[in-house]
């Protein structure tokens, strides 16, 4: 069973797993993903693959702490076994020299943005990073994004770092100073629909890596159905990046609400369990 090296509160709500895992990291490309089961119990969950060492033969997940599996996770420890962490799952991200790329990410999407960086850098790209949070503190990996970007912008709603907006805003004002080839948005569907609405007008191809609900993350169960372009897609086979002017928002937001009852539910008799 995959062993978990490291659990680590990043900054509030926001967490590090670090897990071994010497298959996934021999192999594994921006972009793509893990299934994670936290118990034998539990139900299994997407993580895009944050980092990893293949010398190590580690993988880093980064996620945020939102409902029942992810609270779950979140109190894992290093040393601690995990049932399921399968991968790497999805299409790798597109790595070409395209020119000046901007990559956005907001709460998780920090993380999940980081091998992107990387690997366009790899590719000769100039690459801009923008990350979104609404106020200072929730911002982490500042120096390992930092470390690789051309340019490190930050978009926060408190006034830290010169910044009272939301990224949309940022991310014209690039646009609008100069030449950019194309642009990655991760993070929450509001951000990424957010973003690619932004840069519409100016027809910048702009990719976003969605997150519909995921079951088996192998195209079997088609929880992960989208629509893009008019023609329907597995997440998990056929993305998760997809060419944001494309997708049909609507419908991604009205399936991801498909459990909303469901996972209330199972949050509150989770807590009333664990913090009586
Ligand atoms: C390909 C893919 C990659 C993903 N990568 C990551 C990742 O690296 N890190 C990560 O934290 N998440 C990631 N996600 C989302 C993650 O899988 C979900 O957050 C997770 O399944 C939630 O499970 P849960 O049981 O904790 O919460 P649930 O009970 O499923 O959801 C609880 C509530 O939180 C809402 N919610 C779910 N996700 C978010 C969110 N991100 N922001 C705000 N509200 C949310 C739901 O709509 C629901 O109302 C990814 C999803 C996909 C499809
Ligand atoms: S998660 Fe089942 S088809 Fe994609």
């Amino acid at each position: 069973m995959p062993r978990i090296v490291r659990r680590e509160r990043l900054v509030p709500n926001i967490h590090l797993l670090e897990v071994e895992a010497p298959e996934i990291a021999s192999k594994c490309r921006a972009g793509q993903f893990v299934i994670v089961m936290p118990d034998a119990r539990g139900e299994r969950i997407p993580l895009t693959i944050a980092d990893w060492d293949r010398d190590r033969g580690t993988v880093v997940c980064v996620f945020m702490a939102v409902g029942t599996t992810t609270r779950k996770l979140a109190l894992l420890r290093g040393g601690d076994d995990i049932p399921i962490f399968a991968g790497p799952l999805g299409l790798p991200s597109e790595i070409r020299p395209f020119g000046t790329v901007l990559c956005a990410g907001g709460c998780f999407g920090i993380a999940a943005i980081h091998p992107l960086v990387r690997a366009l850098k790899e590719a000769g790209n100039r690459v801009l990073v923008l990350v979104d949070v609404k106020a200072g503190y929730l911002l982490y990996w500042e120096d390992k994004l930092r470390a690789l970007a051309d340019e490190f912008i930050v978009s926060s709603r408190d006034g830290t770092y010169h910044s009272t907006d939301y990224v949309p805003r940022r991310v014209r004002e690039v646009l609008e100073r100069e030449r950019v080839d194309r642009i990655h948005a991760v993070g929450c569907t509001y951000l990424m629909s957010s973003v690619a609405e932004a840069t519409r007008p100016s027809g910048v191809r702009t990719m976003v890596s969605l997150n519909p609900i995921m079951v088996d993350g192998t195209g079997m169960c088609g929880a992960c159905r989208v629509t893009v372009d008019g023609k329907t897609k597995f997440a998990c086979v056929d993305g998760p990046d997809f060419d944001g002017h494309l997708v049909d928002w609507n419908e991604l937001y009205a399936r991801r609400k498909s459990y909303f009852d469901d996972e209330i539910r199972s949050l509150c008799a989770w807590e009333e369990e664990n913090f009586p």
